[in-house]
């Protein structure tokens, strides 16, 4: 695992997203496996303003996300489908119907957890995998637990995830509960990962997760055993 400082969120940002480019560029058919929230928010203005200006070719890529919050529709506005649309599928040329997130509709989210892996494992696995972390060390919404759970999963979301998302929604109550997420198998299964985290309030997690013990109570803590891990910090917010 290779662990990396950076003094601004805009030069962490710039590097992720020059490592997903070299995929790309290496791969035209890469398989890229993406998060939302604030981190990758930068390394996606990145990839936008790469494919306008160097012509970075996401046509024949395909894109799996971690997550999505169970209960909403791909077209909610706080749904990770949207968050994805805006910040990246709709300004470069990535083919929609090679756009996968879980399905927050699922009515039987156990069944979707299965077609979805099927799919991950159908594409051959994913080349690089973009991660962000909870405070409580949480990747995708693989919470603290007492195992690390491999399959695409349901879970109850930690009431800290809850207060962090929050600021997304009109009030904390409108925060889904429940969400379905990549499992450990499909996220350790990636040929490489890049795991970024920004700001001070992260720093203690991200040093528990990179030099910590290995163990489910910190999630991210499993990827020390990655063979092409990288972990990305910045004390910089970029607010
Ligand atoms: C999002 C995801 C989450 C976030 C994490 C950090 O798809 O899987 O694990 O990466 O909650 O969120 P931010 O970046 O908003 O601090």
């Amino acid at each position: 695992m290779k662990e990396q400082r950076f003094a601004t969120y805009e030069e962490m940002s710039r590097q992720a997203a020059e490592a997903i480019a070299a995929v790309v560029r290496a791969k035209p058919d890469a398989v890229l496996g993406l998060a939302t929230g604030s981190t990758p928010v930068g390394t996606y203005r990145h990839l936008v303003r790469m494919h306008r200006e160097d012509g970075l070719d996401f046509s024949r890529v395909t894109t799996v996300n971690l997550d999505e919050y169970l209960g909403l529709p791909g077209s909610h506005e706080q749904s990770y489908r949207h968050f994805m649309e805006e910040h990246l599928f709709r300004h470069v040329n990535v083919d929609p119907s090679r756009t996968f997130l879980p399905d927050g509709l699922a009515e039987d989210p156990a069944e979707e957890g299965r077609r979805y892996d099927a799919l991950v494992e159908s594409l051959g696995g994913t080349d690089i995998q973009l991660l962000g972390i909870g405070l409580d060390g949480h990747i995708g919404f693989n919470e603290p637990c007492d195992e690390f759970v491999r399959p695409t999963h349901a879970v109850d979301l930690d009431p800290s995830t809850i207060r962090a998302n929050a600021r997304f929604f009109a009030s904390e109550s409108e925060v889904p509960r429940r969400a379905i997420t990549m499992g450990m198998g499909a996220i350790f299964g990636a040929r490489r990962i890049l795991l970024l985290a920004a700001g001070e309030a992260k720093l203690s997690i991200f040093e528990a997760a990179a030099r910590g013990a290995i163990t489910p109570r910190v999630p991210a803590s499993i990827l020390q055993l990655h063979p092409d891990a990288s972990f990305f910090f910045t004390r910089d917010r970029g607010e």
